[in-house]
């Protein structure tokens, strides 16, 4: 049995009072909710101050990026060894935000990937294709290159920790949600493509996550689907009714 995991990804939102305000509702609002795992993704600069508010709590944290180094000379940028001091367990890697005004590649987030577990920091892998890679057919053959790439050089056991993020580019913020059908296909293409690499063993036990405009009255039905283990959410994270409900999702 994998466990759920839901993830709210605020992206670049959010300043230090309304952070705080939103992670505090949030422990009120989810303190009995335990068979599932629940990751806040603030922004780096409100890292302290949500940890501030759910420790001690069964809610969870990770950072939205990394660099693929340690401390040293990378003006800008933050390492896992800061990330982890601020009380993250997670780290959000190759989201397509990233990926697309950022360039970053697949043998980049590779490297960052290799570095998170270095500093024990759990990555969450985002993939996906965008609209023209799926109008033209291209989907599959999209993602399999991007887990090749991502993955390469990773052991059973880290994979294993790995949680996958299928996000396909064109459900993002747009309101527009891949069918929990369409949605399932592809994470049961990932797992086939993650047994290749890994084992079936180890591909059975990977969570992969379903990411793009997940909200309160879809979220039931992308859970029931057997492949789907959880949800990367982003406009629907930046409120405490609409995050706590999709927390709350329902076995249907
Ligand atoms: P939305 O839920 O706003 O579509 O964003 C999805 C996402 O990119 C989460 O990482």
């Amino acid at each position: 049995m994998r466990r759920p995991i839901i993830a709210g990804n605020w992206k670049m939102n959010k300043t230090k009072v309304e952070a705080r305000e939103l992670a505090s509702r949030l422990r009120r609002d989810l303190h009995d909710v335990f068979d599932r795992d629940i990751v806040l993704c603030p922004p780096f600069t409100v890292l302290f101050a949500v940890w501030s508010e759910i420790e001690g709590s069964q809610i969870e944290m990770g950072a939205q990026n990394m660099v693929w180094e340690g401390p040293g000379a990378y003006t800008g940028e933050i390492c896992g060894e800061m990330i982890k001091e601020t009380g993250c367990q997670y780290v959000i890697l190759g989201h397509s935000e990233r990926r697309q005004y950022f360039k970053e590649t697949d043998a980049i987030i590779n490297k960052k990937l290799l570095k998170a577990f270095f500093y024990r920091l759990n990555p969450i892998v985002c993939v996906g294709e965008t609209l023209k890679e799926r109008e033209s057919g291209r989907e599959t053959e999209v993602v399999s290159a991007q887990i090749e790439g991502c993955f390469a050089g990773l052991s059973e056991e880290a994979m294993v920790k790995t949680v996958v993020a299928y996000e396909p580019v064109w459900a993002i913020g747009t309101g527009r949600t891949a069918t929990p059908e369409q949605a399932n296909e592809m994470h049961e293409y990932i797992r086939t493509v993650i047994a290749k690499l890994f084992g079936k063993d180890c591909a059975e036990k990977v969570r992969i996550q379903y990411g793009g405009s997940v909200k309160p009255d879809n979220v039931d039905e992308i859970m029931a689907q057997p492949d789907i283990d959880g949800a990367l959410v982003g406009g629907a994270s930046l409120k405490p009714e609409p995050f706590a409900r999709i927390v709350r999702f329902e076995n249907i």
